[in-house]
């Protein structure tokens, strides 16, 4: 599946949003993921990769998102990578149920760029596998997530407590569902 689009953010900055091409840089999604793991934000990764890590990561992205088993949507500005995004469904059993997981550079935040990405991510999602459940997990105290979230029609339905391990602590988590129309 090949996507590609040009937004523009609220701040005036055009952005390119497309699927991944297989010709991605290693070294800037090492940076992306290392500046995000550096600054604590609250992603299942939680130390930083080397560029050997990365590059198997990467490569396993790329097939995945080739053979159509996830969809992973990156954005670029000035061809720097600012944002990614994915979707991917559960294992056997759980193959209708479709996990979104979203990460912005922090100067690109409240710009209004993961309200973009995770809507076409949604649109995409729903053209391609026609999904009995989208769900997100996010820990509890990630408040502009929560909102985002809940403003794209994501709705609360389970709570898990001291799930998500922090810094030697266990954060809540919430996980959200997204309403059928
Ligand atoms: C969660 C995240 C993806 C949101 O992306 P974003 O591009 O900032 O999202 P948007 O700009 O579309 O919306 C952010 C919402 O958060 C709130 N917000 C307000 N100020 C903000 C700020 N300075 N930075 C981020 N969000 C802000 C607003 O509610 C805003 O909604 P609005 O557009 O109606 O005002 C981003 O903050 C991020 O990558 N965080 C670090 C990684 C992470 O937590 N990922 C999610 C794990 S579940």
């Amino acid at each position: 599946m090949l996507f590609k689009k040009n937004v523009v953010l609220r701040d005036g900055t055009n952005v390119l949003i497309e699927s991944l091409t297989g010709k991605e840089n290693i070294r800037e999604f090492q940076r992306f993921i290392n500046t995000l793991t550096g600054e604590g934000a609250y992603l299942l990764v939680d130390k930083p990769v080397t560029f050997k890590e990365e590059k198997q990561w990467l490569k396993a992205q790329i097939q995945a998102h080739k053979k159509g088993e996830q969809i992973y949507i990156k954005a670029l500005a000035n061809d720097h990578l600012i944002g990614d995004c994915f979707a991917k469904p559960g294992f056997g059993r759980n193959h209708g149920n479709k996990n979104l997981g979203i990460a912005i550079k922090k100067q690109w935040r409240g710009k209004g760029l993961g309200n973009i990405m995770l809507k076409e991510l949604i649109l995409l999602s729903e053209e391609k596998w026609h999904p009995k459940n989208v769900f997100m997990h996010v820990v509890s105290s990630n408040k502009n997530a929560l909102s985002l979230y809940e403003s794209l029609g994501f709705r609360k339905i389970a709570h898990l407590p001291q799930w998500f391990e922090y810094y030697g602590k266990y954060l809540d988590e919430i996980v959200l569902i997204l309403e059928k129309n």
